[in-house]
């Protein structure tokens, strides 16, 4: 049995957050520096390895192989200095916002990476979205620094113009490319000049000055050396300090620079991230009470599903994330959902296709645990009294299609895939009133990874036909008879009222020719089987 005062200790370590990006920012070089630094200690799920194929990758999907694109969200966790880091790996595709935004659930912080040469990207702002709406604290990492760059105030105000935060250097960069001499610390005060070396050693060799150190002019072209001191004093003078609150409310964001295919400024980024990053805090609840990480018993939610990890063990994982409290092995829960006690004795952390045992995690942990059907995503595990989280998101569909099975003898595995696949969240199946199947989803992405993970994983061939309807928004059942025959009536795996419709002008008619309509972008609580 672990103590009070272990728990609470243990929960002050962690830190747990999720790195957002465009494609090819970094984030999985990024993401494979943070772990050389830190020395993974446990994968849940997995991380895209370089193409170079190290232990880090996982080969369970194929696709994700031959698009060079993380499909699946995982946690992994590792140690530095003494703190325990949980990074989500949030996928860089824009089809996968719902995957995303449930990823983000179970964050608490997160990294924004940038490439220095493009600064605020669309996928960047898609996500950035995310974490406002959810007032998630975000830190800039300004990567690539390696190579020619645009100016740092230029940066600077992109990032101010599009995301409407204040953005505050922490770092500032010694140029950039060939000329990219290092970063100046503005908190700690001190120079770290950075020192290329071949090879890619693990750890970045830099040396530490102080501004007035003579040594400094003589790194740099005169004129660098002067942007450079011109720059701090602007800095020093133009932009605001950081202050903590004002980051952790979300109204700044700091602001580092560095190359993480060089190692060069993930020690230095780590070693404030730690001090700055949020601990596990206060979860809100739906009746406007908050649980306290370390006062609260356990309690868990499901955020992600996870069908066929293994090849040879074709196994269901749910991935939970700890809010308060501690997990010790074999222990019981109570399933909010089902009212019934569970005994949560098989969970398991992953590294590629290696399996490790989980004793005990945190409030701020994520762990997967063995899913022979029990967990759906929002499930709610607690070992105390019911913990009443807000609805878990579900979005109203942007693409429809029908899902035809193109081998009869193979029905029951199409069937048993569909299912599996739609609780893991990949696609929603909806019910039509002639008793077929209709697949939504909010991209096209979805759709080929839903068939192929189909096939591929089920063995069940099929094929996509496309239905021409943009939009959705469930409704009330009294509401059904107000919908016209352009509008597809039909209902969620709940069962609940749902509408497609043709165009989104359709919807915006209807909107304002009944304006009492029903119509919820979301299912709302109400509505919500038990
Ligand atoms: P992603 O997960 O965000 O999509 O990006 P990823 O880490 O795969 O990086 C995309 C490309 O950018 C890779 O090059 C990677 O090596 C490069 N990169 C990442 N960080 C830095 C950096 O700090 N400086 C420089 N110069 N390049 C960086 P690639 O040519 O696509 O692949 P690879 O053959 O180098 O692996």
């Amino acid at each position: 049995m672990l103590s009070s005062e272990k728990i609470k200790a243990e929960i002050e370590r962690r830190r747990s957050f999720a790195i957002i990006a465009h494609p090819d920012a970094g984030k999985t070089t990024l993401t494979e520096k943070l772990l050389l630094y830190g020395g993974a200690i446990q994968l849940a799920g997995h991380v895209r390895a370089r193409r170079d194929g190290k232990t880090t990758r996982s080969d369970w999907m194929t696709i994700e192989k031959e698009r060079g694109i993380s499909i699946s969200t995982a946690a992994l966790q590792f140690e530095y200095n003494n703190c325990v880091f949980n990074l989500l790996d949030t996928p860089g595709h824009q089809d996968f916002s719902e995957d995303t935004y449930r990823t983000l659930l179970a964050a608490d912080c997160a990294v924004m990476l940038l490439d220095g040469a493009r600064g605020v990207e669309p996928q960047t702002i898609k996500l950035f979205h995310v974490c406002r709406e959810r007032n998630i604290p975000v830190v800039t990492f300004i990567n690539k620094m390696d190579r020619p760059a645009r100016d740092p105030f230029e940066l600077l105000d992109e990032v101010e113009k599009v995301l409407a935060i204040t953005a505050v250097p922490i770092l500032w960069p010694m140029g950039s490319g060939q000329d990219f001499k290092g970063v100046y610390d503005i908190l700690a005060k001190q120079v770290y000049s950075f020192e290329r070396v071949q090879g890619g050693a693990f750890k970045a060799p830099f040396h530490v000055k102080g501004l007035d150190d003579p040594e400094l002019k003589s790194m740099m072209y005169t004129e660098d050396y002067d942007r450079f001191m011109e720059g701090l004093d602007l800095v020093r003078e133009a932009l605001p300090p950081f202050e903590e609150s004002a980051f952790l409310s979300c109204q700044i964001t700091p602001v580092f620079f560095g190359s993480a295919v060089t190692n060069f400024g993930i020690e230095l980024f780590l070693n404030h991230f730690m001090a700055m990053a949020p601990r596990p805090g206060p979860v809100r609840l739906a009746d406007g009470k908050s649980l306290s990480p370390a006062e609260a018993g356990f309690a868990a939610f499901v955020f992600k599903l996870q069908a066929n990890m293994n090849q040879k063990h074709r196994d269901r994982v749910a991935f939970v994330r700890i809010l308060s409290g501690a997990f010790e092995r074999g222990m019981n829960a109570n399933l909010a959902r089902l009212q019934k006690s569970v005994r949560l004795n098989s969970p398991v952390a992953f590294f590629g296709q290696e399996r490790t045992t989980i004793d005990e995690a945190f409030a701020g942990d994520i762990i997967g645990l063995i899913n022979p059907g029990t967990y759906k995503l929002g499930d709610i595990l607690s070992s105390g009294p019911d913990v009443g989280l807000p609805p878990f998101p579900i979005f109203a569909p942007e693409m429809f299609a029908r899902i035809i099975p193109l081998d009869t003898g193979k029905l029951k595995a199409f069937r048993k895939g569909l299912t599996e696949l739609a609780e893991e969240g990949v696609v929603q199946v909806f019910s039509m009133a002639d008793g077929s199947s209709v697949i939504g989803a909010v991209g096209q992405l979805q759709f080929e990874v839903f068939s192929r993970r189909l096939e591929e994983e089920y063995g069940a061939p099929n094929r996509i036909e496309t239905l021409a309807y943009e939009c959705s928004r469930w409704t009330r059942e009294e509401d059904l008879q107000h919908f016209s025959s352009y509008d597809l009536l039909a209902r969620d795996a709940e069962g609940r009222p749902i509408v497609f419709f043709k165009s989104q002008y359709r919807l915006n008619n209807l909107i304002k020719e009944k304006p009492n309509l029903a119509l919820f972008e979301h299912p709302p609580i109400s509505m919500k089987s038990t």
